[in-house]
């Protein structure tokens, strides 16, 4: 298996059964200014929420792909006006599709999608996902602050790979990141949702050099560069 970071919270789990893709932010993202749309090739898309640097490109690579969007229900049902594979759930639902299993979390933010007008559509509520598949279970939190459940997901699940936000301003920081560490114990920490734009420029090395006293080893991969797992 391979995760690819294309930087922000846009990530690709590679598996020999399915291309996972979560928040595809590519167009927009200056971190992905090399990566081509047209490129990507994903079976299923995960949306966490309606911001426009979550949703990024879902709706070009899903046509171009013919892939399926996981997405909270009133998100999932925006994103089908656009003629694209939508399959809607919500929060503390699971579904086993056939790569594996997806449930959704809370997620501690809002969730809207703003057009060229300024007009605001409410999509829901912000989510985030646990992803069961070939054994590993991932955790992408999406964009949220700490909450306390977090303890909770950690207790019920084995989390191999937790992706978590850092950057602050939208999402945790730095500081808020590590307890969330400790609240999920994950066996890996991938943080994310950082120096994307100047009011998130936290670093990531400096999340890694906090976060002492635990079991968690802290992956850090450069955006549009992948690792295999
Ligand atoms: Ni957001
Ligand atoms: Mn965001």
């Amino acid at each position: 298996m391979k995760i690819k970071y294309f930087g922000h919270s846009a990530i690709l789990i590679e598996s020999d059964d399915a291309n996972i893709l979560f928040d595809p932010f590519i167009t927009g993202n200056p971190w992905a200014s090399n990566i081509k749309v047209s490129n990507i090739k994903a079976d299923y898309i995960l949306v966490s929420h309606g911001h426009g640097d979550h949703i990024g490109d879902t709706i070009e690579i899903a046509k171009n792909n013919n892939a399926t969007v996981i997405a909270p229900y009133e998100l999932a049902m925006f994103l089908s006006k656009h003629n694209i594979n939508v399959h809607p759930m919500h929060i503390g639902g699971s579904f086993n599709f056939p790569f594996g299993k997806v449930k959704l979390t809370i997620a501690t933010h809002g969730s809207a999608f703003i057009d060229d007008k300024n007009n605001i559509i409410y999509t829901g509520n912000p989510c985030g996902f646990l992803v069961t598949l070939e054994g590993k279970t991932f955790y992408f939190a999406g964009d949220t602050g700490l909450f306390y459940d977090m303890k909770l997901i950690g207790e019920t699940n084995e989390i191999d790979y937790a992706f978590l936000p850092i950057g602050g301003n939208f999402t945790m920081d730095i500081d808020d990141a590590i307890i969330a560490t400790k609240f999920l114990n994950p066996k890996n920490v991938i943080p994310i949702h950082y120096k994307t734009f100047d009011i998130i420029k936290a670093e990531p090395e400096n999340f890694k050099n906090k976060l002492n006293d635990t079991n968690t080893n802290v992956l850090i991969i450069e955006p549009t560069k992948e690792v295999s797992i």
